[in-house]
């Protein structure tokens, strides 16, 4: 295996749950997880339709798994169940309607409490103004929405009425809700005026408005009243929220689907220039993310959780929306920004509700670093029991500071590690069983049979870095990638057979925890956020004044990663910093601002090998100012190099 997903990092550091903790917990010791995990992966049947008894299906499957289409898995085959039925009703026949689901944070400083019995009413009504506009099971919907409880309204809503949702993050730009309209085929949207973000107003129905200018298929769009921002509304196409509900009954029979029938798409970038449309079903990704949320928050009917997500990406479709409510749990949701007023928010929010639970990423840990200890250090924060991390690996710093500063040094940390595509966390610690080590997402969940293979597909040994791979299905993984099944089997089914590959190099130490390394691909992880290079790269060339991309990432201390992008222009163009600044908001008009390159470099050519490949292992040595490693004998120009390097530091320390 080669050196780059080797990871020479050794930690020591072990902080095992404290005894008080554990006897209260769902997972009391490492041996009853070990044991449960050796029977479950054993007996993956046996574990997962115990996992799915929790749920309330109105006809019981008659299968447990189908895999004899591989890698097309089809769970709980013969079931029937509706997702809005057991995220809402569920709780409230059992009595707990006016148990609060939402604690809901405006930016400006407004709040709301939903209760379950309010949401389920608000869901109803809008899931029969969806019908009363035409849409029914399995049209696609897209929704481009700000954090509010809407946004988990029209999910819900579209789930109750067997509608496919595919929510695009409000950061993308007009340029992606088009692609991924295109992609879908959808034929409604729901938005809102704008939404609130640092004190200012994020234009979502305009950025709607020039995508829809573009794309045809699209009837009806819902606009809910949000900013009182100025927006146009076309007559005939869209219509006002309020409106559509006025008056509407609040009794929609929630419909049985059948246990494979679509929930969502949710698309995430690749290593092509093009995302995939990542689709999930209904009744396994509702098993996995139900019992992920119980055993590894270890969540308990008084818990109070917050997750800062954002429900445009995978965490907050899991564990926002879907698993926390499939277990009847009261959460804090929040509109803004971290540093909106100023960088205490979120304390002030974790003391105000008194969260119990709380889910964040390393990328805003690193940032609560830098902006000091006394913004935390003001609030009463004794409430927390369990915190946990998401999105990309957490440098030890960061976890011992989250530990010490946040959770008072009581709390334990999981680090979660999934995928979108995954649909459910892979692999943590369960709070009450494992010891934790800072930096290690420690050990497979439950019926999960995670493992890190070589090239050859053995299985690598403690602290052998190799690929990390998923040998058994699970419920919520993945069906396929959405109308390109070919793409599904090549991506991650393609290297060894039948196993689930899942583009992250990895290893494991001598006590079984796995650290990941990253990706194995030409993904970057910016904020916790995943950003195809190809994708940044066709954004730059189809500015007119480029001729040819490359794009990588460079270590970054709060982001993880950051964009750089070489770029050489067509003959008789300038590279001026006006030039550089009109690329970056190019690039933040066809993706979004997350992607807008923090650098570009103009290179008058690009490292290729004599065959014509760009040779993006150096460029990646070039701006992580490392050594230029391994074989350089096929580079077609020497000299270019050393220019690009020149060039890159003129660019980063200017
Ligand atoms: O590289 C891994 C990293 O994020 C990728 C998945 O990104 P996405 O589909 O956007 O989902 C993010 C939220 C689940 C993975 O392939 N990643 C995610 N969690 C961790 C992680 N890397 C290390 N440690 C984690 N806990």
């Amino acid at each position: 295996m080669s050196n780059n997903i080797e990871s020479l990092q050794t930690e020591n550091r072990v902080f095992a749950p404290s005894a008080e903790f554990s006897a209260k917990a769902h997972v009391k010791s490492l041996e009853e997880y070990d044991a449960l995990h050796k029977r479950s992966v054993e007996d993956p049947d046996a574990w997962w339709s115990e996992q799915a008894e929790n749920l309330f299906w109105q006809k019981k499957w008659d299968t447990v798994l189908d895999w004899s289409d591989a890698p097309f898995a089809k769970w709980f085959d013969g079931g029937k169940i509706n997702a809005s039925e057991n995220c809402l009703d569920r709780h409230v026949r059992d009595g707990k309607g006016d148990q609060v689901a939402i604690h809901w944070v405006g930016e400006p400083g407004d709040k709301r409490d939903i209760t379950f019995s309010e949401l389920l009413a608000d869901t109803c009504r809008f899931a029969n103004a969806l019908k009363a506009r035409g849409i029914k099971e399995g049209d696609r919907v897209l929704i481009y929405m700000p954090m509010v409880p809407e946004a988990a309204v029209a999910m819900l809503a579209c789930a109750r009425i067997g509608a496919v949702h595919s929510v695009v993050f409000g950061g993308f730009s007009a340029t992606s809700i088009k692609d991924r309209l295109e992609d879908s085929e959808a034929t409604a949207v729901i938005t809102a005026d704008g939404g609130w973000r640092r004190g200012g107003v994020v234009p979502l129905k305009a950025n709607v408005d020039e995508a829809l200018d573009a794309y045809e298929g699209v009837e009806t769009v819902f606009v809910l009243k949000r900013c009182d921002n100025e927006v146009t509304m076309t007559e005939g196409r869209d219509v006002w929220w309020h409106d559509e509900v006025d008056g509407v009954s609040d009794d929609c029979p929630a419909e049985g689907f059948d246990a494979e029938h679509p929930l969502f798409i949710l698309y995430t970038s690749g290593s092509t220039g093009k995302p995939k449309g990542i689709l999930h079903t209904t009744g396994g990704y509702l098993t996995g993310t139900a019992s992920t949320f119980k055993y590894i928050f270890d969540y308990k009917a008084d818990d109070v959780y917050w997750c800062t997500a954002d429900v445009g990406w995978i965490t907050g479709h899991s564990y926002i929306v879907y698993g926390p409510m499939a277990n009847g749990a009261t959460q804090v949701m929040y509109e803004g920004a971290p540093n909106f007023p100023d960088w205490d928010r979120f304390w002030q929010i974790v003391q105000d509700y008194k969260v119990s639970i709380f889910y964040t990423a390393p990328t805003a840990i690193r940032a609560f670093i830098k902006a000091g200890d006394h913004h935390v250090e003001k609030y009463d924060l004794s409430s927390l029991r369990v915190l946990g991390t998401v999105g990309e690996p957490i440098n030890p710093e960061a976890w011992m500071w989250y530990r010490d500063k946040i959770g008072g040094g009581r709390c334990p940390i999981v680090d979660t590690w999934w995928q979108t595509e995954t649909g459910c966390i892979m692999i943590s610690p369960l709070p009450g069983a494992t010891p934790t080590k800072p930096g290690t997402a420690t050990r497979p969940f439950l019926g999960i049979d995670a493992a890190i293979l070589d090239e050859s597909g053995n299985e690598c040994g403690p602290n052998e870095g190799g690929k990390l791979v998923i040998r058994k299905p699970w419920p919520s993984m993945l069906r396929t990638i959405y109308k390109d099944p070919a793409r599904f089997k090549e991506t991650y089914w393609g290297e060894y057979e039948g196993i689930y590959l899942a583009g992250d190099g990895a290893r494991t130490d001598d006590d079984g925890n796995f650290w990941i390394v990253g990706r194995l691909d030409d993904v970057l992880n910016v904020s916790g956020h995943r950003l195809g290079t190809a994708e940044v790269e066709s954004a730059l060339v189809s500015h007119a004044a480029v001729a040819e991309s490359a794009v990588v990432g460079r270590p970054h201390d709060v982001k993880g990663q950051a964009v750089v992008a070489f770029v050489t222009l067509k003959e008789g163009v300038e590279p001026t910093d006006e030039l550089s600044k009109e690329l970056r908001n190019h690039v933040g008009t066809e993706i979004g601002a997350i992607a807008k390159p923090d650098e570009v470099v103009f290179a008058p050519r690009l490292p290729k090998t004599r065959s014509g490949k760009i040779m993006r292992r150096l460029l990646k040595d070039i701006v992580a100012g490392s050594e230029l490693k391994g074989d350089t004998t096929t580079l077609e120009d020497h000299e270019v190099v050393a220019q690009l390097q020149e060039q890159f530091q003129k660019v980063f320390k200017g």
